[in-house]
Order: structure tokens, then C-alpha cells, then sequence
């Protein structure tokens, strides 16, 4: 009797751990393997939104961070092989400390840091090895106009003021 019982109780018990370790459980697996700084749970789409900025902030392709694996002739994009992937993690989380505690930046519905004072184009400007210049030494930009706020002399434009990328506009708060 108590054989049966046990029985029973290891046969439901086995159900349950089969069900666990269904493929319907492994569908909400991760997508991505080796997320160290960006939220686990980012999408598809969020991502490359990310990555994308930084090609474009740094003026590199995706080879500059991520390796291809010779075997399969594909990205291996989780593959941590290139020191420029770690080093762009380290950039990274010092944006985000920068905007967290410089800017008073807030997170966004997925969980970042939002990019209220800089991103990595603040200094890269689509350079991806920034090199130190003294502003003294650097040339210097024509003067202002003659009266402040007054229009700029002949044959010189006026500096045009366009809002960085993923400014949010005015008018929420
Ligand atoms: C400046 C370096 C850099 C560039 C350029 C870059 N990436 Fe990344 N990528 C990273 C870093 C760093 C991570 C890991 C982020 C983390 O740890 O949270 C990553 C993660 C990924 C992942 C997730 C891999 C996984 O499974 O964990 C994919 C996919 C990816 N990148 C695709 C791309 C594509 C496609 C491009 C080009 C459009 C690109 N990356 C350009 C640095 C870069
Ligand atoms: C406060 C300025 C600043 C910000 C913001 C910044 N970077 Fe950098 N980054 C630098 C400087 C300066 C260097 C060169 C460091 C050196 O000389 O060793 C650099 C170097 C790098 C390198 C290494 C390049 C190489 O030649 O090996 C990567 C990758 C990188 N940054 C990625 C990023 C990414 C991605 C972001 C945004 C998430 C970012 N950086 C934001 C200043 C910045």
C-alpha cells in the first residue's frame, strides 16, 4: 500500500518535471546569450537599434567589436574574442553613470538609462579612437556677429541649431 502510494506520488512528480522541461518553457529563452550591460529581456529590434548607433557614433562597422567564427563563415556576435567589445561595455557603463549622475537621467520603458547629456557620439563623432586636443590648440571657430545675438557677417552662415538624436521633445515633462 505504501509502495503504491509513493508510486503514484513519483509519477506525478515526474509529470511535473517533464512539463517544466517542455519546449514551450524554452521559448521564453533569451534570444541573446551574453548580455553583460544592456537589458536581458531587450528585443530584437531594440538592439540593433543600439548597435546601429554605435556603428555610427564610432564610423565602424560591426567587425570592429564582434568576430566571425571561420568555420560556420558567420558573425558570432555572444563571441567576447575582440577587446574592442569589452572596451565598448566599459564605455558604456560610464555613460551611463555620467547621465545617471551628472544628468539626473531617468529610465526608459525598457529599462536604460536614457541619454539626457551624453552618448557615445558626444565624443566620438564618428571617430572610433577619440584623441585628446587641448581647445587652445585646436583652430578657432570665426567670431560671433558684432551685436550679440545680431546677424552674422557677410558671407558667413549662421550656425544652424539641430537637437541631438534621441532628444525627446520640448513639451512633455
Ligand atoms: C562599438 C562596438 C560594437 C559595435 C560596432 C557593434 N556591437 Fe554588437 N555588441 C557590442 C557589445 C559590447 C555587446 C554586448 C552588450 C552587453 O554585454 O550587454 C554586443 C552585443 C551584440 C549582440 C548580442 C549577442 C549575444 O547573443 O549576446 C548582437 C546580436 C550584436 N551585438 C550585433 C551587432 C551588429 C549586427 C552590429 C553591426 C550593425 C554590431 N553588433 C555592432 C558591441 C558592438
Ligand atoms: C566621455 C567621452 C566618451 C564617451 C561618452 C564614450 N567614449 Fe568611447 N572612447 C573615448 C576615448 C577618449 C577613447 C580612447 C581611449 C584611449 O585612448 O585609450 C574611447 C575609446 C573607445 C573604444 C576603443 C577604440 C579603439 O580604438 O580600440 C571603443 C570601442 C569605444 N570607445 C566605444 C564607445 C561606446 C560604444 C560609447 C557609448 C556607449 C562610448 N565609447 C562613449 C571617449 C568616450
Amino acid at each position: 500500500m505504501i509502495n503504491k502510494k509513493l508510486l503514484a506520488t513519483f509519477g506525478l512528480l515526474s509529470i511535473v518535471v517533464f512539463m517544466a522541461m517542455s519546449p514551450a518553457k524554452q521559448e521564453e529563452k533569451p534570444k541573446f546569450t551574453n548580455l553583460k550591460v544592456l537589458p536581458k529581456n531587450i528585443t530584437d529590434k531594440q538592439l540593433h537599434v543600439v548597435m546601429e548607433e554605435w556603428e555610427h557614433a564610432l564610423g565602424a562597422r560591426c567587425s570592429f567589436c564582434h568576430v566571425r567564427n571561420e568555420e560556420t563563415k558567420k558573425m558570432d556576435f555572444a563571441s567576447d574574442a575582440k577587446p574592442e567589445k569589452e572596451m565598448a561595455r566599459h564605455m558604456f557603463k560610464m555613460t551611463v553613470m555620467l547621465n545617471k549622475k551628472y544628468f539626473e537621467a531617468k529610465k526608459d520603458s525598457t529599462g536604460m538609462v536614457m541619454e539626457t547629456g551624453v552618448n557615445c557620439n558626444t565624443c566620438h563623432k564618428g571617430v572610433s579612437h577619440p584623441e585628446i586636443v587641448r581647445a587652445s590648440e585646436q583652430p578657432r571657430k570665426p567670431r560671433p556677429g558684432p551685436a550679440q545675438g545680431g546677424p552674422p557677417p557677410a558671407g558667413q552662415a549662421a550656425p544652424v541649431a539641430t537637437p541631438p538624436a534621441g532628444t525627446p521633445p520640448p513639451n512633455g515633462k
